[in-house]
This record gives C-alpha cells, sequence and structure tokens, in this order.
C-alpha cells in the first residue's frame, strides 16, 4: 500500500509526499523541508484528503521547527510560518487540526514535536482500521446481501490518510471479506481523484471497479445497480452536516429517493463541533482553470467565467450513518443538533 506523507528523518528532518498531481502516470515523490513547499504542495493538492492535509499539518509544524533552526527564525516568524500551514486550504477541519494537535507544545522543543506530530499520523491509522471495520459491519447487516455493488465519489483511499482509508478502508474491508460485487467510481471533475486516484489504488488491490462520469451516478443508483454510497468527509458539523468533494450531495438525493443506505466515514478529527451546522462550513473556491480547461486545453470560450466550488454540503437528514473510529451515528434517523458530540474527538 502506498504512503501519502511520511516522516523521514535521513539525510534531514524531512515530509516526504507522493505527488499526486501526477499520478497514475508518475509515481514521484517530493521531499519538503520549507514551509513555502509544503504550502504549495497543499494548494496544489499534491498532498489532500482531509485525514492526509492533517499529517501534513502535524507534521508540518514540526518541519516548520527545524527550518526555524536553521534559519534563526524568531516567534513572530514562526507563529506566521505556522499560519501559513493552517491556512493553506479552508474546509478540510484535519489541517488546522493537525497544526493544533501540536502547535502548543513548541516552547517544548523539535523533539516533543516531531514525537507529537508522529502519534497524530499512528492515531490516524488505526482510526482508519477501526472504522473500516465498523462500516463494513454495519453495511453488512444493514443491506443483507453476501456481496455489495458500492458507489464512491473522490478518493479516500491511501492517498487520502495515512493507511488504508476511510471510505475506500470500507470498500477494502468489505472486498477483504468477499463481500464486494462492484464499485463505481465516480471520476470527481474537475481534477479527477476518482479516475486518477481512487482508480488506481482499486486497479493495485485488484477489486473489481468501473469508472463512472459524475452525471451517472444519480442515474447508476436510481436503475437499482447500487446498495450503498459511502464517501468521505471534510468537516462534519455538530450537527451531522458534512462537507465532502463537489458532487457528493448529488449521491445522497438519489440514495435517498433509491431507499438505499447513504454512508460518510471519517476519523473523529474530522469532525468540528464549533461549526454547528453545514451552512458555517467555508467552502473552498478554486480556480476557475480547472472547469474551463480539461489537460491544459482551453475547452470552454474564451469569454466564459468558471465556477468551481470544490466542495459541497449534505444535509444531516441524506445520511444514513456517519461511521468513526468511535462508534456511528444515524442523522437521518435524528434530530440532535449536536449529534456528532457523542462520537468527536
Ligand atoms: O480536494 P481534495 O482532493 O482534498 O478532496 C478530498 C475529498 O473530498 C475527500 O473525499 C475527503 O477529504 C475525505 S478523504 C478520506
Amino acid at each position: 500500500m502506498v504512503l501519502a506523507i511520511e516522516w523521514v528523518e535521513l539525510p534531514q528532518p524531512t515530509i516526504r509526499l507522493i505527488d499526486q498531481t501526477l499520478l497514475p502516470a508518475e509515481e514521484k515523490y517530493i521531499d519538503v523541508r520549507t514551509v513555502d513547499v509544503l504550502v504549495k504542495a497543499i494548494k496544489d493538492l499534491a498532498v489532500r484528503g482531509a485525514p492526509a492535509l492533517g499529517a501534513a499539518g502535524a507534521l508540518g509544524v514540526a518541519m516548520a521547527l527545524y527550518q526555524a533552526q536553521r534559519e534563526s527564525w524568531d516567534d513572530t516568524r514562526l507563529e506566521t510560518e505556522i499560519d501559513r500551514i493552517r491556512d493553506a486550504r479552508p474546509t478540510a477541519i484535519n489541517l488546522a487540526w493537525g497544526v493544533n494537535q501540536v502547535r502548543h507544545l513548541v516552547g517544548q522543543g523539535v523533539e516533543v514535536v516531531t514525537e507529537a506530530a508522529k502519534k497524530v499520523v499512528a492515531d490516524d491509522t488505526t482510526a482508519n482500521k477501526e472504522l473500516s471495520r465498523f462500516g463494513a459491519d454495519w453495511i453488512l447487516a444493514k443491506v443483507g446481501k453476501e456481496k455489495v455493488r458500492v458507489n464512491t465519489h473522490c478518493n479516500t483511499g491511501a492517498l487520502a490518510t495515512t493507511a488504508q482509508g476511510t471510505a475506500y478502508g470500507i470498500i477494502r474491508e468489505l472486498f477483504e471479506r468477499g463481500a464486494i460485487e462492484m464499485v463505481y467510481a465516480d471520476e470527481t471533475r474537475p481534477l479527477l481523484q476518482g479516475a486518477r486516484l481512487t482508480s488506481w489504488e482499486l486497479t493495485q488491490d485488484g477489486i473489481p471497479h468501473v469508472v463512472q462520469v459524475d452525471g451517472a451516478a444519480s442515474s447508476t443508483i436510481l436503475r437499482g445497480l447500487v446498495d450503498v454510497a459511502i464517501i468521505g468527509a471534510d468537516r462534519i458539523a455538530a450537527n451531522g452536516d458534512s462537507a465532502n468533494k463537489v458532487g457528493s450531495v448529488a449521491l445522497a438525493l438519489a440514495c435517498q429517493r433509491a431507499g438505499i443506505p447513504f454512508i460518510v466515514a471519517a476519523p473523529s478529527s474530522t469532525i468540528d463541533l464549533d461549526t454547528s451546522s453545514g451552512e458555517d462550513i467555508n467552502i473552498e473556491l478554486r480556480d476557475d482553470a480547472e472547469v474551463l480547461e480539461l489537460g491544459g486545453q482551453r475547452t470552454a470560450p474564451r469569454e466564459a467565467k468558471g465556477y468551481n466550488p470544490a466542495f459541497d454540503v449534505t444535509p444531516h437528514d441524506l445520511i444514513s450513518a456517519i461511521v468513526t473510529e468511535r462508534g456511528i451515528v444515524e442523522p437521518a434517523h435524528e434530530s440532535d443538533p449536536r449529534l456528532l458530540a457523542r462520537v468527536a474527538d
């Protein structure tokens, strides 16, 4: 299984990222030793996916401390640089969460911060495994079939986390139990995380799948070709409203109409109890060019302007289950405004 993000000590403390902008054509790694390079990698989506961003945030603080030592930064400069990491992308709460997990330890020195950051990574790995088991159990009990057909959106696998993945982790767990018939992987416009990354992981794992355009998903569900949709999350509000890659909410609406479960899988680090509902989630707007061009070639008229929200919010009443490593809540059946407090970090 590929590692999206890793801390390597030699020849000097480094964050090693697989460059996800180049996959699946090229497997190339970026060795990050400066805040500038890390912030660019995050903005460009060389490292991406909420839990991997959490790891990047925590390891990024450790790396910034090493850079501060090399370049003799004062405290103000260090704080500014840590803020730049935290703010590199706005929607996935895990990035700020990862930074905040270790930032308060800065006064105790670089070794303490580095160990705490490595623990953030290790805890995410454990969470992936736990929630994958919970999710597979829940789905098999609910769907009542020996083999299930799954629709998923974006990439939630090893590339998006520190281990086997969240929604993808459940798919992998189901596959290992002999319980996957077919995975419909949405291509996930505009940056094609589904076609480029999820299909790459599914291929490596030998999991039967097809890639479909995002616009096909709701029809595939309504035609009865899918038993369950499983997606990840970038931020889950206290009431269960969940932000994920744009296009997710269309799956949720189709699942409700078809009467099949719609599952959100995420570690508890993705839950943000300070955000009371989806209305308060800051949705990242990305460059128009991602929509108006394909492979660097302009597809829309020169005069056209784009609209490129990277995420959407699925209202909690459309979500059958939110699966975390701390247990499962079923928002569609409850209206508690602090529902997620039960499983939050
Ligand atoms: O813009 P991205 O590629 O970072 O978006 C990622 C997603 O939307 C994922 O589904 C989400 O972060 C969950 S990853 C386990």
